[in-house]
């Protein structure tokens, strides 16, 4: 019988109990335990690992749809591999993960994480020598390379949609416009989904130059006085400081365009996960579920037309623009960001929603 662990790490994001409960109930199916960690690395480097054994009965179905994860995402200030770094204890860390799974005794883990824990965990293989390693993709970013889809995406941009939709009734109200502030870090795939799917005059995100005075023309031939400019928060602005939101805002009053800068801020992690993302979620799972079966290891699943697959963490970290952090240097992250030839562009370009200077 095989001893499975599960992992949530990094920001949290709608879906992230639905992995779990589509994990607990396929490895039952195939007659294996199941063991979620508490807390991400944080209870995983704990001597004994902070692990409790999870079974169909104690997970009520009910629970699957819920935002965030009852296993949590660490990051409690204790210790993990930032402070670890910083403390100067980055072998004992990485030495005391090891050991943990060890004293599990597990086959496997399933990893359910963002590209920095993907990057972290490629870079620190030797900790998941003794088992099988598969990642599962999760964040409201989506900005991990080689996955047409990452879970908790879905459920963002339809968190957004909701928000906006109720902001449109007081800016019609008032003849205001609103500039929408998104999350996305410096990837603008959630800005630019949500921004189509509300019919935003306008989208600028952190992969597209713009320009001010060519948003503000843009708004002044719209036939409306209202409506929602969206902006992911990886933008800036030349000689501007502050949230990118306030800097548009600021910059639009001075136009004599009257609106307000909103910001929906960490309800894009909430909210019931869609359907989509529950979908996503049990596709991807069934396919770590597999590729334990089949002994593979430091792999990712990926969907790619429908289809789930694997993909080796070697190619996830190959395929991505590699991001560093000066003070960490082990800390290099794989990311993936909008390209030009996004179909998504073209299509928001066709019904004249200001994009910025696009080629
Ligand atoms: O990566 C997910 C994300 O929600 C980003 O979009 C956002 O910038 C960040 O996490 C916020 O992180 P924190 O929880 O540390 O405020």
């Amino acid at each position: 019988m095989k001893k499975i662990g599960i992992m949530t790490t990094g920001g949290d994001c709608s879906g992230l109990n639905t992995v779990i409960n589509r994990i607990v109930l396929g490895a039952c199916a195939r007659g294996w335990r199941t063991f979620g960690i508490i807390d991400g690395t944080d209870g995983l480097c704990h001597m004994p690992a902070n692990a409790i054994e999870l079974t169909p009965e104690s997970i009520p179905i009910e629970n699957a749809r819920l935002a965030g994860s009852f296993l949590h995402n660490g990051n409690s200030g204790i210790m993990n591999f930032e402070i670890a770094v910083k403390m100067g204890k980055i072998a004992q860390f990485n030495r005391n993960l090891k050991r943990s799974l060890s004293t599990l005794k597990l086959d496997a883990l399933i990893l359910v994480g963002g590209n920095g824990s993907f990057s972290l965990a490629y870079k620190n293989n030797d900790i998941y020598s003794n088992l099988s390693l598969i990642c599962i993709p999760k964040t409201i970013d989506f900005d991990i390379p080689l996955t047409d889809r990452t879970i908790g995406f879905d459920t963002a941009v339809n968190e957004l949609v909701k928000y906006c939709d109720q902001v449109l009734l007081t800016a019609r109200s008032h003849h205001r416009w609103f500039v929408v502030q998104t999350m996305g870090r410096e990837c603008g795939r959630l800005a630019l989904n949500a921004g189509v799917a509300i019919g935003a005059d306008a989208i600028i995100i952190p992969e597209i130059k713009f320009n001010i005075d060519d948003l503000v023309k843009h708004i002044r031939c719209v036939h409306r006085d209202y409506g929602i400019i969206m902006v992911s928060e990886g933008i800036t602005l030349r000689g501007h400081s502050g949230r990118p939101a306030d800097m548009i805002s600021r910059a639009l009053t001075a136009a004599g365009i009257t609106n307000r800068a909103a910001f929906p801020d960490y309800i894009q992690r909430s909210g019931d996960t869609t359907a989509a993302d529950r979908i996503t979620a049990t596709k991807m799972v069934a396919c770590a579920l597999d590729a334990i079966e089949n002994r593979e290891t430091n792999v990712m699943t990926a969907l790619r037309g429908g289809e789930c697959v694997t993909v080796p963490l070697a190619e996830f970290y190959a395929a991505g623009d590699i991001s560093r952090d000066p003070n960490i240097p082990d800390l290099c992250t794989s990311n993936a960001y909008v390209e030009p030839d996004d179909p998504l562009l073209d299509a928001a370009c066709a019904m004249d929603i200001y994009i910025g200077e696009m080629k």
